[in-house]
């Protein structure tokens, strides 16, 4: 029998609940081609969401062609436009022949090499050319207004990881670019989605930054306890197992709502329940579940200074106020003047997240662990 609960993969459509409103949105958004920029936490679902819009919009128009990319390992400009004019050819090309004479008449001078990917079983391109030497934004980044005049359509081009700009080297001279070729493009819309809220804020909030007002910005909340008790209880309902509402509820409380953990926790349960599910075996599926990170979080200690072990301590802690003296000498932050360099480290490597005064561990199971082992001060 197949599992009823995903974790870590796009979703397909039986796996996928809630975001409606967030679905018409981004609908809307392709239609009338607004551009959009979609934030949130890791693995709270901004890609899932998006490929789940763009399914449902294909089926009621075909006059739109999608390229879908992720920009996660691209660490320069050039790298950014290698994996972009390649996705955008790989798109309009069905088979390997076309794949070949697109790449010829549009990106030539890049020398596009057809190659058999190992992974996917299909053909790639790869381009040939030394980019760190050839000024090639031009041809590239105007490529989805040229096949949307010559092809008739309009192109949606949808960009995972995006705050990977944020750390180019130049990246004021890059975003300055990319608006440049990007605002002028009447067929063409942008769908940019992004983890670590500062800095995707810092490109699209700043009023100096060249991507300032770029387009409609979503900013990612859970998916509710509620919309989530519904779907547990459904799922295992569907597959001759059952859970309690309110254990369902439970459920996804443990992990805080977070959409990753919620289908983790949920599948690790219903693998245990043999027909009815108890608290135990909820209890006991997120005790596995923390073990089997174990490593990891003990690898994510041990690269952390003391300061910022502890300052984590004080969030499991309730604490709120980091400034205060007896915070400050209890978890021994030193200065008040160190809580800022202590939030922005964390916040770079992604651990914490902070809206206004609230400060968050991002990782409610990292959370949870660090109760476990660490906050006994
Ligand atoms: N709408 C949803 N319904 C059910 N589960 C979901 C939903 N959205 C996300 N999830 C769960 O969260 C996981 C991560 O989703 P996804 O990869 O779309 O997140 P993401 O925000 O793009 O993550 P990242 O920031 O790492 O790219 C999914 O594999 C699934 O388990
Ligand atoms: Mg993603």
């Amino acid at each position: 029998m197949k599992i009823p609960f995903a974790s870590g993969k796009i979703l397909e459509d039986r796996d996928f609940t809630a975001r409606e409103e967030e679905i018409v949105r981004l609908k809307t958004n392709f239609q009338s081609l607004t551009n959009t920029v979609v934030v949130s936490p890791r693995r709270w679902g901004k890609s899932s969401m998006v490929a789940k819009a763009i399914k449902s919009f294909k089926t009621e128009q075909n006059d739109f062609l999608f390229v879908r990319m992720n920009i996660f390992k691209c660490a320069t400009p050039q790298e950014f436009y290698a994996v972009f004019a390649q996705k955008i050819i790989e798109e309009i090309s069905p088979s390997a022949e076309s794949l070949l004479s697109n790449a010829k008449e549009y990106i030539s001078h890049l020398l596009p090499k057809l190659t058999l990917s190992d992974q996917t079983g299909k053909y790639e391109i790869s381009l040939g050319i030394d980019l760190k030497n050839n000024p090639i934004e031009d041809d590239v980044l105007d490529l989805p207004q040229q096949i949307a005049t010559l092809k008739n359509k309009k192109v949606v081009v949808c960009i995972d990881e995006f705050q990977q700009i944020g750390d180019f080297s130049d990246t004021l001279k890059f975003q300055k670019i990319l608006r440049s070729h990007w605002q002028g493009q009447s067929d063409v819309a942008y769908i940019l989605c992004g983890c670590k809220r500062h800095i995707m804020m810092n490109i699209f909030d700043g009023s100096d930054n060249p991507l300032h007002h770029f387009g409609d910005v979503i900013y990612l909340q859970k998916i509710t306890n509620d919309e989530w008790k519904k779907f547990i209880v459904g799922r295992f309902k569907d597959t001759g197992k059952s859970i309690s509402t309110d254990l369902a509820c439970y459920l996804a409380e443990q992990v805080e709502n977070h959409p990753y953990y919620v289908q983790q926790l949920a599948q690790y349960t219903w693998l245990r329940t043999i027909d009815f599910c108890s608290k135990d075996i909820v209890d006991e599926a997120l005790q596995t579940m923390m073990n089997s990170l174990n490593l990891q979080f003990v690898n994510i200690m041990d690269s952390l200074t003391e300061k910022q072990r502890n300052f984590l301590c004080a969030i499991c802690d309730g604490v709120v106020n980091f400034s205060a003296s007896d915070t400050l000498s209890r978890y021994k932050l030193g200065t008040s003047g160190n809580i800022r360099i202590i939030k922005d480290a964390l916040k770079k490597r992604d651990l914490i997240d902070e809206t206004g005064k609230d400060i968050q561990i991002q990782d409610p199971i990292f959370k949870l662990w660090i109760i476990r082992e660490f906050a006994k001060m």
